[in-house]
């Protein structure tokens, strides 16, 4: 059970402005193209956030953007021919099968690791068979990781509550087999280590902010 106070921290920071993410989006678009997603039917972005990958979308069709933050969503809905849901991961409100693909980028290690595994499960319920999901999560390996140990409240093995800039964040940082495990169901190809970006809650920390970057089918 997390004491986070859920969603009202994500919404304060986008009331702040959001974070101030350095240009992924080709990055992931190019992510989302090599796993053969152009032209392939809907595509679920699994909290979006502000939406920052939605644009760089010409050639994926359809695209739905799904976040707990009525203030983020405020600002994707923005974008012409995107549809914004609110909703939470761990029960996507979609039909079974709705979706060719999903991309949960830097989104679902928000939560402790039972709401992972279930968000694990809602996406596979909502892919189509063959459909795809690209994903980044942090490593357990991580500059922000070593933080927590010193700083954060520890909810369960690898899972920390956070208090960065005054927002209380759960984290939960994967081990490579906690990535096989989660994702047990899918064909997961593709995994590897990287660095991404830092944000204002780890630039200044030391140590690197690796992330296991994947893409995965659902057979
Ligand atoms: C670090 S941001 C990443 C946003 C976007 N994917 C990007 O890369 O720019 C995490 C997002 O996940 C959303 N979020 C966190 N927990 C969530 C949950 N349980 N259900 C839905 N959205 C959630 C937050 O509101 C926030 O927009």
């Amino acid at each position: 059970m997390t004491a986070c106070p859920f969603g009202e921290a994500w919404d304060e920071v986008f009331a702040r402005g959001g974070f101030d993410l350095a240009a992924e989006s080709p990055r992931v678009s190019g992510l989302l193209r090599g796993a053969g997603l152009s032209g392939r039917g809907a595509l679920l972005d699994l909290g979006c956030g502000l939406g920052r990958h939605l644009r760089e979308r010409e050639g994926l069709g359809p695209v739905v953007g799904l976040d707990s933050s009525s203030r983020a969503l405020a600002r994707a809905k923005q974008m012409p021919g995107v549809s914004c849901v609110r909703g939470l991961m761990t029960a996507l409100p979609f039909a079974a099968g709705a979706f060719s693909a999903v991309l949960a980028w830097r989104s679902i290690y928000l939560q402790s690791m039972t709401d992972i595994r279930r968000t694990a499960g809602e996406i596979r319920r909502v892919l189509a068979p063959g459909g795809r999901l690209v994903c980044s999560v942090r490593t357990r390996d991580n500059a922000l990781a070593r933080h927590a140990e010193k700083t954060g409240r520890r909810l369960e093995e690898g899972t920390w509550e956070l208090v960065a800039h005054g927002f209380c964040v759960t984290y939960h940082f994967f081990t490579r087999q906690e990535v096989l495990s989660v994702f047990k169901d899918f064909d997961i190809h593709q995994l590897s280590g990287m660095e991404l970006a830092h944000t204002a809650i780890t630039r200044g920390l030391p140590g690197e902010n690796r992330f296991w970057v994947f893409s995965a089918q659902k057979p």
